[in-house]
């Protein structure tokens, strides 16, 4: 029998900031994750940080790395119709910008902190079970190495992204679920070649979305929209870059270096929220309780501003004997979240091609792209979201 005070379940961005988070106060937690260190470290994800995340990875412990590593971006460029307009989210923001740094860095830069704070993470924990959540012991029940175990435990945080078993161990009569399933993906690839422009480009085509990201000045990550259960397979990676060029205007396109791919995936496109992120000990924080489509970089951003924010419930919680924080840490959390949704559904409805959308639709996306490059307006509202909402 083991026993800890928070029983963390998912060891991605939100349950490992989490951990450093609370560690950082002198509570215990114990981290327990379905899958190996290296599978996790493996999923190419977000790439985009908002200064919320970077200002909590500091505070972790993890801002070296990310400052010598991560590129500073001040604007994204939007391209259609042939040319490429940019966004300056720097002047439009009184001088906020983002970091591109990949979610693979972040990870890998919170498993070492872990680990060199002592603090346990049990990977390869399979058939995780929650039991008592709305008693003041909860416990958590899960097999590893053949045996089944158990983690006796005061809070619960679930973290364990969108498929987990958190969310789902919460009575369907105490939780309302809002969702919107897109009818496309994105079709990613991770190339080692120089990006083909200094800052993201997100282009809106005839023949579909595209978008042009990076992970350092010499690894390159671009994407395509495609259908909802394409097959990697089906695309060699000649056939990518001829896709991905015909998106993108001719100085873009010009720009791109292509070269041999070293990953290549399909990510589904989905808005959902799950309401309330609690239910008696057991908090849900980041995908477990939410997912927005990538369009607009939030979904890590995200994960790290719910921990932020239950870290400092569990805080005042310990420190105080209090649960007035933790009474308010849903409502805190969705209003940043139900901003983000809104944007990312936005930034998606804008920059893809819907096949019913008809030619009505396709000249309001038009339009509405015009009055963004036109409109100080217009760009102000895409670069404060951009750069990320603070409530
Ligand atoms: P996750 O990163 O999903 O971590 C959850 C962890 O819990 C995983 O390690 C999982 O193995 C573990 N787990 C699951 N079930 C169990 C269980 N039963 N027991 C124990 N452990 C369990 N966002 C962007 O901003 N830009 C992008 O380009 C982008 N691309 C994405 C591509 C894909 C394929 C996916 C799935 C997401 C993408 N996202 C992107 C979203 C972003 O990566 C997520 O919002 C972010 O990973 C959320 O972090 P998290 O810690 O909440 O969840
Ligand atoms: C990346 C992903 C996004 O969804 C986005 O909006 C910007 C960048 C990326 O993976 O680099």
């Amino acid at each position: 029998m083991m026993r800890t005070q928070v029983a963390i379940i998912g060891a991605g961005p939100a349950g490992l900031l989490l951990g450093q988070l609370l560690h950082g106060r002198g509570i215990d937690t114990v981290v327990l994750e379905r899958r190996s260190a290296e599978y996790v470290l493996s999923r190419i994800r977000a790439g985009v940080l908002e200064n919320i995340t970077v200002e909590l990875l500091e505070a972790v412990g993890c801002g070296k790395r990310l400052h010598e590593e991560g590129l500073v971006h001040g604007g994204i460029d939007l391209s259609f119709e042939g040319r490429r307009h940019r966004i300056d989210i720097r002047a439009l923001t009184g001088g906020r910008t983002v970091v591109v740094y990949g979610q693979t860095e972040v990870t890998r830069d919170l498993m070492e902190a872990r680990r060199a704070s002592g603090a346990t993470t049990l990977y390869e924990a399979d058939d995780v079970s929650l039991h008592n959540l709305d008693a003041k012991n909860p416990k958590v029940e899960f097999t590893r190495e053949g045996r089944r175990e158990t983690l006796e435990c005061e809070f619960i945080a679930g973290c364990d992204g969108f498929h987990g078993v958190s969310r789902t161990s919460i009575p369907a009569s105490s939780l309302r679920t809002y969702e919107r399933v897109y009818p496309f993906g994105w079709l990613g690839i991770l190339a080692d070649v120089p990006p083909c422009h200094d800052e993201l480009v997100y282009a809106n085509h005839e023949r579909g979305f595209a978008l042009c990201s990076m992970r350092s000045r010499t690894r390159s990550r671009y994407y395509v929209q495609c259908a909802a259960d394409e097959d990697p397979a089906a695309w060699s990676d000649e056939r990518f870059w001829g896709e991905l060029k015909r998106r993108l205007d001719e100085k873009t396109a010009a720009g791109v270096v292509t070269g041999p791919s070293i990953e290549k995936s399909v990510a589904p496109l989905r808005s959902f929220v799950a309401e309330p992120l609690r239910f008696g000990r057991l908090f849900l924080a980041g995908d477990a309780a939410h997912i927005v489509p990538p369009t607009g970089a939030k979904g890590l951003n995200l994960a790290a501003s719910d921990v932020g924010y239950l870290s400092e419930a569990l805080v005042e919680f310990y420190r105080e004997r209090s649960e007035a924080a933790l009474e308010a840490y849903s409502a805190r959390a969705l209003a940043r979240v139900w901003k983000a949704e809104r944007f990312s559904w936005w930034m998606t409805s804008l920059l893809h091609r819907f096949d019913d959308q008809g030619d009505f639709n396709r000249k309001i996306q038009l339009a509405e792209l015009e009055y963004l490059v036109d409109s100080r307006a217009a760009a102000t509202a895409l670069a404060e979201n951009y750069v990320g909402l603070h409530t």
